[in-house]
């Protein structure tokens, strides 16, 4: 008989990236007399069309506050954030939509789970593991929770080459580990770490795992139920989407046994001055009137990407990467700083005799954002032994050419400073 052949993934279709780009207004305009080249994408994506308006007609024709009353408007937006709801469940593959936590973004996400499930289950002596590429939303939660508690905060290291040392987080994990937090992929260096790897060694111990995909939800898909993780926060607005929202998603169990953290309207079913009974989840983790706009944009954000096409996405962004990574390091003076064995979304470089902010002034001047600085990743810089980057970052509406105006503005970079 012969062996059973494993059907290979169908390549995924190529985006029509021109067509794509016009759905963006802001993407048509000039900075500084020059045609804008946005890749400070990791900071925050543009929005689409279909996300403004989603925004606007939901402003315009429903808006009203979520589950309080019984007029046709609030019934409307009640719908309309459930709905979003049920958008993010699909877009991480949660079981249920109430697995699936509003937040402001990744960042409200962490200190929710640092908070809630934190304090319950985290003592004196007891340990949350991170790693050395975490940006500062999954370290500043887990430092204020240690400094309360009496805890220690055990950081996992990486290589030079922005490597998580799997075998070393394996070591640290003790039997006062209470917790892992990791990121999905790396802000500053774009590494995409073996997750559902980490996800297994913990579980072997029975700690939980929070992973921050902030930086992976934009890139990759997200599929919470093949990665088994406890928790996973992301951003709208780096996801297309609004400003101001985001999610956590966390397993029903985990969820229902966590004391809420905010209190507030929405949050209860009943509150006398003796005693409040508080709502089922997910809403006992959202106090007071929710972002329901922002919620509406989100949703219409994800329906965008699902349209777009996720798989041909990040065989767009992959190409662009891999070209951009080949043209910067071409560049004399121009080092690439990150180079994972998988990266998504990211290339961080420094130039030889340049302060990066030097580097992103001059890109500016050319019509090119791109991020300097630390990237609210402190230790990873210092750990690099490097006080900066200058960083550009992916988004599905790039294009080859403007990896070339990339480049020919390093090249600028290079002339200006070489005088
Ligand atoms: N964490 C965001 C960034 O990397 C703000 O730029």
């Amino acid at each position: 008989m012969k062996a059973a052949v494993r059907p290979r993934r169908p390549a995924a279709p190529a985006l029509d990236v021109a067509a794509l780009r016009r759905e963006f207004p802001i993407l048509s305009r000039k900075v500084h007399g020059k045609p804008l080249v946005y890749l400070d994408n990791a900071a925050t994506t543009q929005k689409p069309r279909a996300v403004l308006e989603a925004v606007t007609r939901f402003s315009e024709e429903e808006n009203a506050n979520v589950q309080r009353a019984v007029h046709l408007l609030s019934q409307r937006a009640t719908d309309a954030h459930e709905g979003a709801r049920e958008k993010v469940r699909r877009f991480v593959n949660a079981r249920e939509a109430r697995e699936i936590v509003f937040t402001r973004g990744t960042t409200e996400a962490v200190n929710l789970v640092a908070q809630a499930w934190g304090r319950r289950h985290v003592g004196p002596g007891d340990e949350v593991l991170i790693t050395a590429m975490e940006h500062h939303s999954n370290i500043v939660p887990w430092q204020m929770l240690r400094d309360e508690k009496g805890a220690r905060l055990v950081v996992a290291p990486m290589d030079d080459a922005g490597d998580l040392v799997l075998p070393e987080l394996e070591r640290l994990l003790s039997p006062r580990t209470r917790i892992v937090a990791v990121a999905h992929v790396s802000n500053a260096l774009g590494t995409v770490n073996r997750v559902a790897e980490i996800v297994r060694l913990a579980h072997a111990r029975g700690v939980p795992v929070l992973v921050d995909g902030a930086q992976a939800a934009p890139h990759l898909r997200v599929d919470v139920q093949a990665l088994d993780c406890d928790f996973y926060a992301f951003s709208g607005h780096k996801v297309y989407g609004p400003t101001g929202i985001g999610a956590l998603y966390g397993k029903a169990a985990l969820l229902e046994e966590m004391p809420p953290w905010q209190g507030g309207g929405d949050m209860i079913l009943s509150v006398t001055f003796e005693k409040t009974h508080y709502n089922e989840v997910p809403h006992k983790f959202e106090a007071g009137t929710p972002n329901i706009a922002g919620a509406v944009g989100l949703g219409a954000a994800l329906d965008w990407l699902g349209s777009a096409g996720r798989d041909a996405i990040e065989a767009h962004e992959r190409d662009l990467l891999a070209y951009a990574t080949d043209r910067a390091s071409a560049v004399p003076g121009v080092r690439i700083v990150g180079t994972a064995r998988e990266k998504a979304g990211v290339l961080s470089f420094t130039v030889e005799g340049v302060h990066p902010h030097d580097v992103g002034t001059v890109l500016d001047r050319e019509g090119i954002a791109v991020r300097t600085g630390h990237h609210c990743a402190q230790p990873v810089m210092e750990r690099l032994g490097i006080p900066a980057t200058a960083r550009a970052s992916f988004a599905a509406y790039n294009t080859r050419d403007e990896v070339d105006a990339l480049v020919a503005g390093l090249g600028r970079v290079r002339e200006i400073f070489r005088r």
